[in-house]
């Protein structure tokens, strides 16, 4: 069945083809987890590099973010596009500080609660952080579940999303939550790739169901209109 070893073939993959060297990747810091994390939402990983590293020299702790003012935190993002993020997370930062002490929460529940932070995003943290076993599924992720279990819908219909967080938790493994996590998203970006997928160098080429049946271009559906 072609749930059985999904995860395990991404975690191997990933350990020998991933990525192991971005500066958010040295750290189980949640905070600097938490910042690479919203700034990875909608820009791609070169961009963020540099951003990150001067983002977090400026602000080394939730407490120091709290602090700066609006226009300090806006400078640091200034080029970076998508500013909701930015308020966002100043703002996520002072009800860390209000709300929990300054210790960035643990569950799940407390973290979604913050601004900015969806399901998805909260389940990353989470697994990179924390270790905790919650799946992500984020657009890079709904690609390979459309292509590899072959279903049928545009990713962005609520019957078909809640279909795949279903999927999701079954898929996800006993253990090497962070690495899992990692996995998807890597080859969601490079192997899975939007148009012309990389299938033959895919980990999960054997089982993935778009592939057999020459569905790719396909799958997922776009958007009815
Ligand atoms: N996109 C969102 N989070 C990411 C991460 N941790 N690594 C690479 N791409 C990502
Ligand atoms: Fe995606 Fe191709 Fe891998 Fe299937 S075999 S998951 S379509 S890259």
């Amino acid at each position: 069945d072609s749930e059985v070893s999904f995860a395990s073939k991404l975690i191997s993959w990933q350990k020998r083809y991933g990525r192991h060297d971005l500066p958010w990747q040295q750290t189980r810091d949640p905070y600097a987890v938490w910042v690479s994390e919203i700034m990875l939402q909608q820009t791609q990983v070169a961009a963020v590099i540099g951003y990150y590293q001067r983002f977090m020299q400026s602000f080394p702790t939730i407490a120091s973010l709290a602090m700066a003012t609006q226009d300090d935190v806006m400078q640091h993002w200034s080029g970076l596009g998508y500013y909701s993020r930015a308020r966002n997370l100043h703002k996520a930062a002072q009800q860390v500080m209000e709300v929990h002490g300054g210790v960035f929460p643990q569950t799940l529940e407390a973290i979604q609660a913050l601004p900015g932070i969806g399901r998805s995003t909260a389940s990353a943290i989470a697994s990179f952080a924390f270790e905790a076993p919650h799946p992500i599924l984020d657009g890079n992720v709904k690609r390979v579940f459309a292509r590899h279990f072959a279903i049928e819908g545009w990713p962005g219909l609520p019957r078909v999303e809640q279909q795949m967080w279903a999927l999701a938790e079954r898929l996800q493994p006993a253990q090497e939550h962070g690495p899992y996590a990692q996995a998807l998203m890597d080859m969601g970006a490079t192997l899975c790739t939007r148009s012309r997928p990389r299938c033959d160098a895919c980990p999960l080429q054997t089982t993935c169901l778009a592939y057999r049946e020459g569905r790719t271009r396909e799958l997922p559906a776009s958007k009815p209109r």
